[in-house]
């Protein structure tokens, strides 16, 4: 065996055991924090009003934050209009993604592709934006900490590379699904030797360590936010409320 073939066997063989030490620390981080949020013992009723008075409709409160950032519109115009730009072209890149992931491909993935064109553009100006923000405003200069600065950073490096290899350094996209369909399937091969590619994967292993342990949290922690989750009814009954045990 050649040194290069040696060396190519051992840094795929690394990448893949960082793969996977990546997903379980992601799926086990997740579920550690996220379970934390819920074991937290919420004594006093302290949803905001105007509040929704049933569980539906405090349901239906908290999808309505998720999906149009409500606060954030009535706060702030302009940063409102760069955050839900940014999330929808998020979304829209992840939806197309899961073509490298899944077989057969799910129709949303293939019903995104000729709007995907222009979001991985999107998301990067979108990043490019936030990140200007944080240092052209003297305000947001003072609140904000290099945490800000390095997610930023990571998904413009993420949406960076994915635009350069989409357009300008073609992968061959069997090998990257094989590949990924080997990580998934416990059946790992090497992966493509490309380097865009290598990095591009190797920053997402990154952004998975980091999220469950960043702000980047915030996309599960919304869910579980007791001034928004819970109705009014809650307040009403004036009783303790201490969440869900175990
Ligand atoms: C947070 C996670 C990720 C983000 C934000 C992201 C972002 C992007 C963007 C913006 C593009 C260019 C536009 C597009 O094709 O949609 C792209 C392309 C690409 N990404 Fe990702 N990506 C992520 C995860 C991954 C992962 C885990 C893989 C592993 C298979 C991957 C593989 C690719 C490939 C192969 C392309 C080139 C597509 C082509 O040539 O058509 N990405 N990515």
């Amino acid at each position: 065996m050649s040194t290069s073939t040696a060396l190519w066997t051992l840094f795929s063989t690394i990448l893949i055991g960082l793969a996977y030490f990546a997903a379980l620390a992601f799926a086990g981080g997740l579920a550690w924090r996220l379970t934390g949020y819920l074991r937290t013992p919420m004594p006093w009723p302290i949803t905001q009003t105007p509040a929704p008075t049933s569980d539906a409709g405090a349901a239906v409160r908290v999808a309505g934050d998720v999906l149009i950032f409500p606060a954030l519109f009535k706060a702030d115009k302009a940063l409102w209009a760069g955050a839900w730009i940014f999330h929808a072209a998020l979304f829209t890149i992840l939806t197309r993604h899961l073509r490298y992931f899944t077989y057969p491909v799910p129709g949303i993935s293939l019903a995104l592709s000729p709007v995907a064109l222009w979001a991985g553009y999107i998301f990067g100006l979108a990043c490019l934006y936030l990140f200007w923000r944080r240092l052209a405003l003297p305000r947001t200069l003072y609140l904000s900490g290099l945490p800000d600065y390095f997610a930023l950073v990571l998904l413009g490096l993420i949406a960076g590379t994915g635009i350069l290899m989409k357009y300008w350094a073609h992968v061959y996209l069997v090998d990257v699904k094989a590949f990924t369909l080997g990580l998934l399937t416990l059946r790992p091969i090497a992966p493509p030797e490309h380097p865009l590619f290598l990095v591009h994967f190797l920053l997402v292993l990154a952004l998975m360590l980091y999220f469950p342990f960043s702000k980047l949290l915030h996309a599960g922690g919304i869910f579980f936010s007791p001034t928004r989750n819970q109705p009014y009814e809650v307040q009403k009954r004036g009783k303790r409320y201490v969440g869900i045990r175990y």
